[in-house]
């Protein structure tokens, strides 16, 4: 299997089991904070990230918004270690991710959910979302069952397990790709672009789905979208980014009535059309 998806299904291995049949620590997790600080990335004589600074609270929805090319994926892959800052700090649940200390093992887990929802197509839907509970013998197998289930239900996919990703729709892929991280019972989840290539129904039942896993579970979410209207419907906060800096962070409500011309300009290309139309 890849090794990317390793990475990113970030969790621990034990042999200590619970009273429900599964690892011990595993279950219904709390949301980590997540603190950016000062965060500065180069790409050579690019300056992509200019010292970015954001506070997520523990259990909070926060999106992270802005036009194409200003550094959202960029920030989005230093906090799940897939791109080292050059500077700054990134610390979740008060861990530094950069600089563990060496006897102290990471206390939370955290998925990160694809724009390509990156499925296995060998596998079928329910081996894509046990795949993880499986490979570290998280549960018993009788309770990696009932989770599987448990998790295509909270998306929206009750009984789906036996489809493979050829038979799916993209909203229906994206939602297996959400039971998937689901399924490790993440301290934190993240959704690079979650609405990519739906259509705007398809991007609202989405909507629902997190803004109901929002109800349901106590995990904190980071997404980043391009998507406005996707973006001040579901979060708690939001920011927004523009060329490589935080210009604005605040709730939807906030964010609406912003005069940062930098905020205004941004809802007006994406609510109306090209500017100067
Ligand atoms: N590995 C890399 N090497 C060099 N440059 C990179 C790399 N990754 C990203 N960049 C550059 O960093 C800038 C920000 O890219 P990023 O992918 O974060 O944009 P984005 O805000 O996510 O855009 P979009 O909305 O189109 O996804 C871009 O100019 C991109 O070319
Ligand atoms: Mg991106």
């Amino acid at each position: 299997m890849s090794t990317l998806f390793h990475k990113l299904m970030h969790g621990f291995s034990a042999d200590l089991f619970d009273g429900f049949e599964c690892v011990v620590g595993y279950g219904d997790a709390q949301g980590v904070g997540v603190s950016i600080q000062g965060v500065h990335k180069y790409f050579g004589d690019k300056h992509v990230l200019k010292g970015i600074d954001l506070e997520v609270q523990p259990g909070e929805t926060f999106s992270i918004i802005g036009p194409s090319g200003t550094g959202k994926s960029v920030l989005l892959k230093h906090i799940v270690k897939l791109i080292n800052p050059d500077q700054g700090q990134i610390l979740i649940g008060g861990q530094d991710v950069y600089a563990p200390p060496n006897d102290e093992p990471t206390n939370y887990r955290y998925s990160m959910v694809f724009q390509t929802s990156a499925l296995f197509n060998s596998l079928t839907v329910g081996e894509n979302v046990g795949l993880w509970l499986r490979e570290n013998r998280i549960c018993k197998e009788s309770r990696i069952k009932q989770i599987i289930a448990e998790k295509l239900r909270m998306v929206g996919l009750e009984g789906t397990e036996s489809m493979m990703t050829y038979e799916l729709s993209g909203g229906m892929k994206k939602r297996v790709a959400i039971a998937r991280s689901l399924a490790m019972s993440p301290n934190l989840i993240l959704y690079d672009e979650p609405t990519a290539e739906l259509d705007p129904v398809t991007s609202d039942e989405l909507a629902r789905v997190i803004i109901d896993l929002r109800k349901s579970m106590n995990m904190t979410s980071i997404i980043v979208s391009h998507d406005l209207n996707f973006a001040l419907y579901l979060s708690d906060r939001v920011a927004m980014i523009h060329n490589g800096e935080i210009v604005e962070v605040g709730t939807p409500a906030q964010i609406k009535a912003s005069q940062n011309p930098l905020v205004r300009d941004f809802i007006y290309t994406t609510t109306k059309g090209i500017k100067g139309d």
